[in-house]
């Protein structure tokens, strides 16, 4: 990925900064893997603990983490975004407990250490040029026996490939196949992406983190952007949720869904 494909995926989150707390980033499908990461980070750290969120996006993440005691260093590569999640915690009165600062993934050397946990929700390491360099960086800003809980789009997402096969968009269906950078639309903008598989991505951190679980997200009900079929369905796709949460951790479940959450700890 080079500084250009940086820019052009800054300027797609800056486009959408405005209005992504509504159902583009944030909708009912959304919310509910983010409850996932919510009561994970929870239950590794407890209340107290230094946090750094990467890819904080309008800082949902920040300012509940914030609520519940936790320091948070909010981080992202958009500048609107940025602006977004210093004003949301202005106004939710914890300004004092979230700083939000313009660093990119990739600039994770401009931060100083000491971190007792970093988080990272909804993709924006499927966003990193290089994540070697992102992962050296993360055991240099983590004390030893910290956590990281990363979620990540994963590459094999069931209702995403039989959607687009169904609508005949036979590219689209095949994208998360890509080996290595790919474009993906949003807002006449291009964000360029890489998909992972949770082992492949775990091996990157591998000689700093040793692994401790991860677990598919959104595997049996319908990806964020399927919404509006989930309002129609609605009982059906919460019994669909309910699957997710029951077996979305079990041994080749955990490799599929549109995310997976892995938590991983410092050595
Ligand atoms: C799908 S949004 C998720 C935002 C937020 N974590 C949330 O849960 O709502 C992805 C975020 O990653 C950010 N991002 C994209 N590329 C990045 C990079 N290279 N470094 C840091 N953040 C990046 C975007 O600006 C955007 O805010």
């Amino acid at each position: 990925m080079d500084e250009s494909q940086l820019l052009d995926t800054q300027r797609a989150f800056d486009s959408v900064a405005a209005d992504y707390d509504g159902p583009r980033g944030n909708n009912e499908l959304i919310q509910r893997m983010r409850l996932t990461l919510w009561s994970t980070v929870r239950n590794e750290l407890p209340a107290g603990s230094r946090l750094l969120d990467l890819g904080c996006g309008t800082g949902i993440d920040a300012v509940e983490f914030a609520q519940r005691g936790y320091q948070v260093t909010a981080s992202d590569w958009s500048p609107r975004m940025v602006e977004r999640t210093h004003a949301r915690a202005a106004a939710a009165g914890v300004e004092t407990q979230v700083k939000a600062v313009h660093v990119g993934v990739h600039q994770l050397d401009q931060l100083e250490g000491g971190f007792d946990g970093i988080y990272s929700n909804f993709g924006p390491l499927n966003c990193a040029p290089d994540m070697g360099a992102v992962a050296t960086q993360c055991a240099r800003l983590l004390r030893p026996g910290g956590k990281l809980v990363f979620s990540v789009i994963g590459r094999i997402c069931p209702w995403e490939f039989g959607y687009y096969l169904f609508k005949g968009r036979i590219k689209r269906a095949y994208v998360r196949a890509a080996r290595g950078v790919t474009p993906v639309g949003m807002n006449r903008h291009t964000i360029w992406t890489q998909y992972y598989l949770p082992r492949e991505f775990y091996r990157t951190f591998a000689p700093h983190f040793a692994l401790d679980n991860y677990r598919a997200l959104s595997l049996f009900m319908p990806p964020p952007y399927l919404v509006d079929f989930y309002r129609r369905h609605r009982n059906g796709c919460e019994r669909l949720g309910r699957l997710d949460d029951r077996l979305g951790a079990l041994p080749l479940l955990r490799d599929m869904g549109d995310h997976f959450l892995i938590v991983m700890h410092r050595r």
